[in-house]
């Protein structure tokens, strides 16, 4: 009887065992994802295009192939609202030099409400609208 009651008792007692030898290395190498790149935001400071793909500030010819094109014109290539060319943006009067806050360029997308219906821009895409205004929204 103390024979047949302890056997099943040794078998369950392994389950946290193993449960925990499987688990430790996965938990341990968790530790040392945080510190491995010490130096990532260093490259904020560069001056020129680094790694978000814009020159600083970025110039219109950017911002045009990169965003306008393939998020704005299939709606925006007639009308009030033209962004074909810089004068006819420019005309559009929705961007106010050196002004993002009062741009609606930069409101729109920055809140997400253009392009409409679509995929709001990333970080990125806004900050680098935000930093072409900011500079003097230059040709
Ligand atoms: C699916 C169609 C569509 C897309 C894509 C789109 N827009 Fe618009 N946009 C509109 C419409 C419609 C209006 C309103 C036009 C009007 O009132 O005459 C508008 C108006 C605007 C205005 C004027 C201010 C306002 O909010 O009414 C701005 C600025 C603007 N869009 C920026 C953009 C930018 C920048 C993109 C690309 C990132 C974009 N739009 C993509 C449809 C679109």
């Amino acid at each position: 009887m103390q024979q047949s009651k302890h056997s099943p008792g040794f078998k369950n007692s392994l389950v946290p065992v193993l449960a925990l030898v499987f688990l430790s290395p996965a938990f341990l190498s968790c530790g040392y994802v945080g510190p491995s790149n010490p130096g990532a935001y260093t490259s904020s400071t560069s001056s020129s295009s680094g790694s978000s793909g814009y020159s600083n500030p970025p110039t219109f010819s950017e911002i045009n192939s990169q965003i306008i094109q393939p998020n704005c014109l299939v709606c925006h290539s007639s009308g009030t609202y033209t962004f074909t060319t810089y004068d006819t943006l420019i005309a559009g009067g929705v961007v106010k030099s050196g002004s993002p806050s009062t741009s609606t360029l930069y409101l729109d997308v920055s809140s997400g409400k253009m392009p409409q219906g679509g995929t709001p821009l990333s970080t990125t895409d806004v900050n680098a609208i935000d930093n072409w205004i900011s500079a003097g929204a230059l040709r």
